[in-house]
């Protein structure tokens, strides 16, 4: 990405950085801020809550979060994904989980005229994922509807560790 903006053309300018680590990401967008629309970060397929437009009116996000059912390991279904880190043995193939999908993305508002942001919200539909008081209502805040999740595998911890209840997997 070129820091010389006297030859852009384009109304809005996105970048899509694919990559685990959230520093490395925003490390990336504060570099380049004022530059872009919008940088936002893919691969943990986890949305973060960090969305906001950085002082030089670039817009930012480290991760979208994914398309796909979050009753799962990362889109995953979670049986076969949790017991490769209890066996920490690779095991059955991972096939993506099909229950009920959520959309995941960014709405980001620019400027016409210079292209840098004006707004950014979190956009999450569906599924797991709800927005307060309906469809209607403005992309404000989210919650997430949590429903129990069951380990198949039995937890035990290391003999004289006591796991307080609220970190049991069984919770
Ligand atoms: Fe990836």
């Amino acid at each position: 990405m070129s820091r010389d903006q006297s030859q852009c053309r384009v109304q809005a300018a996105v970048v899509d950085f694919h990559a685990e680590a959230s520093n490395e990401k925003m490390a990336f967008a504060h570099s380049f801020d004022g530059q872009a629309s919008l940088i936002v970060g893919t691969h943990t397929h986890c949305p973060s809550a960090d969305h906001q437009v950085l002082p030089g009116g670039t817009a930012f996000q480290s991760d979208l979060g994914m398309c796909g059912d979050y009753d799962s390991v990362i889109g995953m279904l979670k049986e076969p994904a949790t017991i490769r880190f209890w066996r920490k043995m690779p095991g059955e193939r991972l096939a993506p989980a099909e229950g009920v999908a959520t959309l995941c993305g960014v709405f980001v508002e620019t400027e016409d005229a210079t292209g840098l942001a004006k707004r950014i919200a979190p956009l999450r539909q569906g599924g797991r994922w709800v927005r307060p008081g309906g469809q209607g209502q403005p992309l404000r805040s989210l919650v997430l509807i949590r429903q129990p999740v069951r380990c198949p595998v039995r937890f035990r911890p290391a003999a004289g560790v006591r796991i307080p209840d609220s970190a049991s997997p069984d919770r």
